[in-house]
């Protein structure tokens, strides 16, 4: 029996390239773990109407940890699915198989470092080293929508919010409701998680992200949350802003900043913002962590038109595999592994094409395999 037992989720597109990149790092660490196949993605909606079967939920139930590659997904319609021969009046929605897999495994953080390894060509400054909390479930993530607007609806809104009174005339086609439901228990989680890290890794600082200003109710139930929480922890700098104004101090100063906690939606802003000023897309990554079961992915997407060319960067993926063994408590290995890429990246001698480099996935890989 291996140690370990990882779900292996390569998804769509160039999915299967990266995680072929995440598994040359993994087996010259020789870690001990069986890897456990599952179908996921664009594939899998088209032939079954799911894109997260079944059978892959539950065997990731088995499992200690998953690595998860992209998806391909696009918003599909009842009306579009029935242009699909094999989805014919079956009445299948598409639905994200990633928000589905947070909600359904309690995956309520979701951690994005976003650190400028010196040398990077694409580091928009030096020494940035910021660390994300995002909560992963609800905010406007809940799902709870209304496009038409029920009638019931519309007459208990009218009945109980002042503000209303523009809309409750409307008819249900000429508007619609998404619900931003923040819950405390989340965002109390989620905001001492942020600490907790803050302490642990003696972290100076954590802001705070909220429109509370405007979006009194949830924003400003969590801005109060947080103040209360840092009550617990005075070696730590509290601080907060509002979304709009810190995308633009992020830009101007993002040294100014340490670790970041926002709700669903704007963590879902900055992560890219600050993934940016990293590398981009082929260096962002995530862990969609809970209780006792995390998925570790790459933040970008299927990229289609490079699936199997082995062209784009792995770094992503392996950074993702380094979240994975600490998250696991291998911390020496994760060491390694982020020393490695840290080495190749400053070295510079092998790139892939966003770096400005023609090296491809696998080369990128094996450099950083032989480095460890
Ligand atoms: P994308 O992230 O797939 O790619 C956009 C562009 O970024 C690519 O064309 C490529 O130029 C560059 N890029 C992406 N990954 C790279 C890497 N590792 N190295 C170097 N360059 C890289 O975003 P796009 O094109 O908007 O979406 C494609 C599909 O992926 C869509 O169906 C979308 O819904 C899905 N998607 C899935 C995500 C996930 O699985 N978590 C996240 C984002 C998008
Ligand atoms: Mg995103």
């Amino acid at each position: 029996m291996s140690r370990y037992k990882i779900g292996w989720l390569p998804g769509d597109g160039i999915g299967k390239d990266v995680m072929d990149a995440a598994k040359i790092v993994l087996d010259k660490l020789r870690l001990d773990a069986e890897y456990i196949y599952g179908d996921i993605g664009w594939e899998f909606w088209c032939k079954e109407g799911d894109a997260f079967p079944e059978r892959t939920i539950k065997m990731l139930k088995t499992v200690d940890a998953a690595l998860f590659g992209a998806i391909t997904s696009k918003p599909v319609t009842i009306a579009e699915a029935e242009l699909i021969p094999e989805l014919k009046g079956k009445g299948h929605v598409y639905r994200s198989p990633i928000v589905r897999m947070r909600q359904l495994f309690d995956l309520w953080t979701c951690l994005r470092p976003c650190k400028a390894y010196p040398n990077n060509p694409l580091n928009f400054k030096e020494g940035i080293d910021l660390v994300i909390f995002r909560e992963n479930i609800e905010d406007l993530y809940s799902g709870v929508e209304f496009n038409p607007v029920p009638k019931e609806l519309q007459n208990t809104l009218s009945k109980i919010s002042k503000q209303f009174e523009p809309f409750k005339n409307l008819s249900p086609d000429d508007y619609a409701i998404s619900c931003k439901i923040n819950t405390k228990k989340n965002s109390l989680r989620i905001i001492k998680k942020a600490f907790d890290y803050a302490r642990k890794n003696k972290r100076k600082k954590v802001t705070v992200v909220h429109k509370a200003n405007v979006v009194r109710a949830t924003d400003g139930m969590f801005l109060e949350i947080a103040k209360n929480i840092s009550k617990e922890y005075p070696e730590i700098i509290f601080d907060n802003a509002n979304i709009d104004a810190l995308t633009m101090w992020l830009l101007k100063n993002p040294l100014n900043y340490d670790v970041l906690v926002a709700p669903n939606l704007y963590g879902d802003i900055i992560s890219d913002l600050c993934a940016q000023m990293v590398g981009g897309l082929g260096f962002g990554y995530s862990g969609n962590i809970g209780d006792k079961f995390a998925v570790f992915e790459p933040t970008h997407g299927s990229a289609p038109k490079y699936t199997g060319q082995y062209k784009v960067n792995p770094i992503a993926t392996i950074l993702a595999v380094k979240m994975m063994l600490e998250w696991l408590g291998e911390i020496e290995n994760a060491k390694r592994v982020e020393e490695a890429v840290a080495f190749v990246i400053k070295e510079g001698k092998v790139r892939t094409y966003d770096m400005g480099g023609n090296n491809t996935t696998i080369e990128m890989a094996e450099e950083i395999a032989k480095k460890l």
